[in-house]
């Protein structure tokens, strides 16, 4: 058995096996590269970016050498507004594949690539299409509200597209007379159904990294820390965000770090989010949130980028998304709907 497995929970051992196999290889090839070839290798794709005429787009969660060579560094919502407004003719997308997918969707016309076409997401495996379908069908006053962490078939699916930054909004503008169904993620629909007071039918998906975060594990970070106010992503449980002190999406934590009077905060999502923060608020301090069981606060499918993948993909303009006409086309009015509701004011 791998160290990394031998220090994980069954659960998430059983997590990499059905949801990715071959995960704990690629997490364990993960090694050091020493900072000089990093600065090199940094030079090298500002320069294939400059040639390519390419925009690099990244989300909080990137490894920290790919965020600084990024044009854009950003939450879900962040990401798919770059990518709507974007002039560049390739999209260099480094994320998870579905963030990939959803800037094909918005530019189908361009080139749109991404470090490892392997990264996939949780939630996104939790909901496949035909079962979607199938409910759906059974239920035909419903009015289907994805979470973008989903597949491009999903997203043809439904109705309208939320991200974490704007799921809120995206529930209050729901027709009154239609029946909500939210998926895939039950958290992020519990805590937008506390928020809106809206009932809604949730998809029993959630994202494997941040259920790991326990009530007692909080509690315990905050005698250790007594004044730090904590903050958490709605992806987390009920448990957890009852004790959260603010709840948002990755790039509301910015905003919420940089005006908080507090000096240290504690920071319960997954871990590429603290160079971020640290770049943004460098006289803070920010305490990853402990998990209960182990370090398990790294999403492996966020982590399978490297700044060598995000060279090499650049050189080969490869691998490369592609989807059907017929997905682009079904699912560009629910992402449309979601930037249209979005930018109300
Ligand atoms: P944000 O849109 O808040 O960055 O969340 C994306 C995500 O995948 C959280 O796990
Ligand atoms: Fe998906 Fe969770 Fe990873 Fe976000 S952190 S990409 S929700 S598995």
């Amino acid at each position: 058995m791998t160290l990394w497995a031998r220090t994980c929970t069954v659960r998430q051992m059983i997590d990499v096996a059905e949801l990715h196999p071959g995960g704990i290889d690629r997490f364990e090839t993960r090694r050091p590269i020493p900072r000089a070839d990093y600065d090199a290798l940094s030079r090298d794709i500002i320069a294939l970016k400059k040639k390519l005429n390419a925009v690099i787009l990244a989300h909080n969660y990137q490894v920290s050498e790919i965020q600084d060579v990024a044009d854009y560094v950003g939450d879900s919502l962040g990401l798919a507004q770059q990518a709507a407004k974007t002039s560049a003719q390739v999209i260099v997308f480094c994320g998870v594949h579905f963030m990939a997918e959803t800037a094909k969707i918005l530019n189908p016309n361009k080139i749109v690539i991404l470090p490892d076409k392997d990264a996939g997401c949780s939630l996104e495996t939790s909901c496949p299409a035909s079962k979607l379908k199938e409910l759906q069908e059974k239920n035909p006053n419903f009015w289907t509200i994805a979470y973008i962490n989903c597949s491009a078939e999903v997203k043809a699916l439904c109705d309208v597209i939320c991200t974490s930054g704007n799921a809120v909004k995206i529930v209050n503008a729901a027709p009154k007379d239609k029946d909500i169904l939210f998926v895939p993620d039950e958290n992020l629909g519990s805590w937008v159904m506390e928020q809106t007071g809206r009932p809604m039918t949730l998809w029993r998906g959630n994202c494997y990294v941040h259920v790991e975060w326990t009530s007692s594990a909080i509690l315990r970070i905050r005698e250790d820390y007594p004044g730090a106010p904590v903050v958490a992503h709605p992806e987390c449980t009920r448990a957890v965000r009852l004790l959260a002190d603010e709840v948002c999406s990755t790039e509301k934590m910015v905003a919420y770090c940089r005006n908080s009077p507090a000096k240290a905060i504690i920071i319960a999502t997954e871990a590429g989010m603290l160079h971020r923060l640290k770049k943004e608020c460098p006289d803070k301090t920010f305490i990853p949130a402990p998990t209960e069981n182990c370090r398990c606060n790294e999403c492996r499918f966020m982590k399978m980028n490297t700044l060598e993948k995000l060279y090499n993909c650049m050189e080969r303009l490869e691998p490369r998304v592609e989807l059907p006409p017929s997905t682009i086309s079904r699912a560009r009015i629910s992402l449309d709907r979601m930037l249209e509701i979005s930018a109300r004011a």
